[in-house]
C-alpha cells in the first residue's frame, strides 16, 4: 500500500496516510479506450489546491493542475504568465489532496518548447516534486519530436490541441478553431501525430463538432474534449467555471452551480452580523470557568 496525504478536515493539515486504495494509472486511464471507443467516458477536472482535489477525487480519473490556475487564481490576463514554479506548487498540493485520480501537471509557456532537452528538463521536475504521474504540454505537429522524446524517457505526456491558450497571440484570440477546410485539416493532423509521437491521451480544446468527432475516432488514445463533443472519449472543465465562480465563461461552459452568489451571500451574513456585534457570540468564545 503506498503513503499518500491525506487532508485532516479537523485540523486542514496534510498527514501522511497509508493510501484507502491504488491510485489509478496512465497505462489503465489509456486502456479505458478499446475498438476505438471509450465506453464510459473519461472524468477530468482541474483542480490547484489540496482541498480542493480532496473533494474532487473521488468523482474524477484525472486531475488536471491546469496553468489556466493564472487566470483562476492568481488573476493573470492569460496562462502566458505562469512559471514552472507555481505549477510545481499546485501540483504538490493537488497530489497531497488525492489518492484516486491521475494527476496530471501543464507545462507553462516557455518551459517545454525551445527543444526536447529544455522540455525533459521542466518535466522532470515537475514529476520528481509534485509526484504527479504526467505532464501535459500544448501544440499538434510541431511538439511531437518532443512528445516522443519524454515518452521515451519515462515521462508520460497528454497533448492538447485545437485552441491552444498558450498560443493567444499567434491564434488572435479565444474562438473556435476549425471553421476552414485548412484549419479543419490542420487540428486532425495535430492530433495524429501526436498520437504517433507516444501521448498517452489528448486534450482537444475549442473545436468545430465534427473534428472532435473525427479525431475521437481516428487515433487509439482517449481524446478528452473541452467545448468539443459528448462524443469524445472523456470530458474537462475549468472547476471554477463548473461551479460558478465567474459570471463570464466560455460558450462551452455549463455551470453547476453558483458558487460566486453563495460566497457573496455568506460573505455578506458574516458582515452583518460582525457590524451588529451579534458575532462572534457565546458558541464562538472562551468563557471564564
Ligand atoms: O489549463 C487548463 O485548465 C487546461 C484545460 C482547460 C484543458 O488546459
Amino acid at each position: 500500500m503506498s503513503t499518500t496525504f491525506q487532508l485532516d478536515t479537523a485540523t486542514s493539515r496534510a498527514n501522511p496516510t497509508p493510501a484507502p486504495m491504488k491510485r489509478l494509472t496512465v497505462p489503465a486511464i489509456q486502456r479505458r479506450k478499446f475498438e476505438g471507443k471509450t465506453k464510459e467516458p473519461l472524468v477530468m477536472l482541474t483542480a490547484y489546491t489540496a482541498r480542493q482535489a480532496q473533494l474532487l477525487d473521488q468523482h474524477c480519473d484525472m486531475l488536471l493542475v491546469g496553468d489556466s490556475l493564472g487566470q483562476v487564481i492568481y488573476g493573470l490576463p492569460s496562462t502566458l504568465q505562469v512559471t514552472l514554479d507555481m505549477m510545481i506548487a499546485h501540483g504538490a498540493a493537488v497530489v497531497r489532496g488525492s489518492y484516486h485520480s491521475v494527476v496530471i501537471v501543464d507545462m507553462p509557456f516557455g518551459a517545454y518548447e525551445a527543444s526536447p532537452q529544455q522540455a525533459f528538463s521542466a518535466a522532470s521536475r515537475i514529476m520528481a516534486e509534485t509526484g504527479a504521474a504526467a505532464v501535459k504540454l500544448e501544440g499538434g505537429q510541431a511538439m511531437a519530436d518532443t512528445i516522443a522524446f519524454l515518452t521515451q524517457r519515462g515521462i508520460p505526456v497528454m497533448a492538447h490541441v485545437g485552441l491552444t491558450p498558450q498560443a493567444v497571440n499567434a491564434l488572435g484570440g479565444y474562438g473556435a478553431r476549425g471553421r476552414s477546410q485548412e484549419e479543419h485539416a490542420k487540428i486532425i493532423a495535430d492530433g495524429q501525430a501526436v498520437a504517433d509521437a507516444g501521448a498517452f491521451a489528448m486534450v482537444v480544446e475549442g473545436v468545430v463538432e465534427p473534428i472532435a468527432i473525427a479525431l475521437t475516432q481516428s487515433v487509439e488514445i482517449p481524446v478528452i474534449g473541452i467545448g468539443a463533443s459528448a462524443q469524445c472519449d472523456g470530458q474537462v472543465l475549468v472547476t471554477e467555471d463548473m461551479l460558478g465562480m465567474f459570471e463570464r465563461v466560455p460558450r462551452f461552459v455549463k455551470k453547476y452551480g453558483d458558487i460566486a452568489g453563495f460566497i457573496s451571500d455568506t460573505a455578506a451574513k458574516y458582515a452583518e452580523e460582525v457590524r451588529a456585534r451579534t458575532f462572534p457570540g457565546l458558541e464562538q468564545t472562551y468563557q471564564p470557568k
